[in-house]
């Protein structure tokens, strides 16, 4: 382990691990970054693709900055291991996979209008979501003038109530798109609701509707190459549900949709994040612990200080209820999170040392805390807690294997 003078994002990368994706500590990482394993993403690719047909192909969704694990390394690490496509919700978003030499297709997932917003589109070669047909409208007559042709994807709305035509309108709506001069339609898709919930019958309800619009669709002469479905909870829970391509996001990151959906592949955890010990001390019996005195100690305790706090993305909520891993023991977090430190009842470790590693999120020895832990005690879904980590936590590549 280096001493913490010695640690700089390069220094991690080369103690444990490979690459720096992205340091916003100014190149030093001393206080706390997040470690992102790429042989975990590339065996979780693997294990979504095994569950597929040979012909249903994979998308990583990797919005959002690939829920926070750095787009460019996962969208890289993802196609390498078997995904054919990557989904992003914003342009700025596709344009960074672009600008990074990416060349898989990408489906803008969220919604886009204006005549600039095309012309990004169709500068970057990215493929739009179309919903309305006024949206279809703007989308042909920009591309007219820019004597330029563009795949699309025509989304219908089968029960989400977010994007979407709705599903009983889908054969006007889909022959519209069609019809319409430079728009290629790449494929017809919806969206599920509740696929990760136990009750399969709103998930059976959207599928059916989906099915009954397949089928006017079809019916009316119009086959697009590709149908599209399910996402990670859908791929996990049904094949029927697997069409040409599925969207999967958090399966990819290694985190399972639902407790019900676990055991049918095996999925690693992507993420971790980790922090350092920055001073050690002991405060009386009696003594207040952090903003509000939230903690009181209630015995001579051995407190430590880490460098990462709400700024980073721990949530507030979490103080005094969340565990951290040191040397593979669970220890508890005391007093209010702040803004950039947090506190530790450390007690029971012995002579600890500032700028020993403190796993926030991850495994230690035999022991891991999950985002799903962190979820549940603040009441949220993993999808969130993923996405909550700021840039300023460098990002740092690792490899388990
Ligand atoms: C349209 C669409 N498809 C697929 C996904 C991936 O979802 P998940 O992370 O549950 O796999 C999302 C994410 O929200 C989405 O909006």
């Amino acid at each position: 382990m280096l001493s913490l003078e010695q640690t700089t994002a390069e220094s991690i990368a080369a103690e444990s691990c490979q690459t720096v994706l992205w340091d916003g500590d100014g190149g030093l990482c001393q206080r706390a970054w997040v470690e992102i394993d790429l042989a975990a993403l590339t065996h979780n690719v693997k294990q979504l693709k095994n569950l597929l047909s040979p012909h249903t192909q994979l998308m990583a969704v990797v919005k959002a900055d690939a829920y926070g694990h750095g787009a460019v390394a996962v969208s890289q690490t993802a196609l390498s291991a078997g995904a054919s496509w990557l989904g992003v919700a914003t342009i700025p978003e596709g344009i960074e996979l672009r600008e990074a030499g990416i060349e898989a297709p990408i489906l803008l997932l969220g919604a886009t209008h204006t005549a600039q917003q095309v012309k990004a589109i169709a500068q970057w070669h990215l493929q739009p979501t179309i919903c309305t047909a006024k949206q279809a409208l703007i989308f042909s007559q920009v591309l007219v003038s820019l004597n330029q042709s563009l795949p699309v994807h025509a989304k219908l709305d089968t029960g989400m109530s977010r994007l979407g035509a709705p599903w009983q309108e889908a054969t006007e709506f889909v022959q519209l798109v069609k019809g319409l001069p430079n728009l290629k339609l790449a494929s017809v898709y919806s969206h599920l609701a509740t696929a990760d919930s136990l009750d399969t019958a709103v998930m059976k309800e959207q599928h059916d509707r989906f099915k009954w619009a397949i089928a006017q669709i079809k019916t009316s002469g119009i086959n697009p190459s590709s149908w599209h479905l399910a996402n990670s909870a859908a791929a996990l829970a049904d094949p029927d549900l697997h069409y040409d391509l599925v969207r999967v996001g958090l399966a990819t990151y290694g985190l399972y949709p639902a407790p019900h959906l676990q055991n049918i592949v095996d999925l690693k955890p992507v993420m971790q994040v980790k922090a350092r010990v920055t001073q050690v001390k002991t405060i009386e019996a009696g003594t207040g612990v952090s903003y509000g005195y939230q903690f009181i100690a209630q015995r001579q305790t051995k407190i430590a200080v880490v460098g990462v706090g709400y700024a980073d993305g721990i949530p507030r909520n979490l103080s005094n209820k969340m565990q951290v891993l040191i040397r593979g023991k669970f220890v508890a977090q005391v007093g209010a999170v702040t803004m950039d430190q947090l506190m530790l009842d450390v007690t029971d470790i012995p002579d600890l040392e500032v700028g020993e590693v403190v796993t926030l999120l991850g495994k230690d020895g035999e022991n891991q805390i999950t985002a799903d832990d962190w979820a549940a005690t603040l009441g949220t879904i993993s999808w969130e807690v993923l996405c909550g980590f700021k840039h300023r936590l460098p990002r740092v590549a690792v490899s388990s294997q």
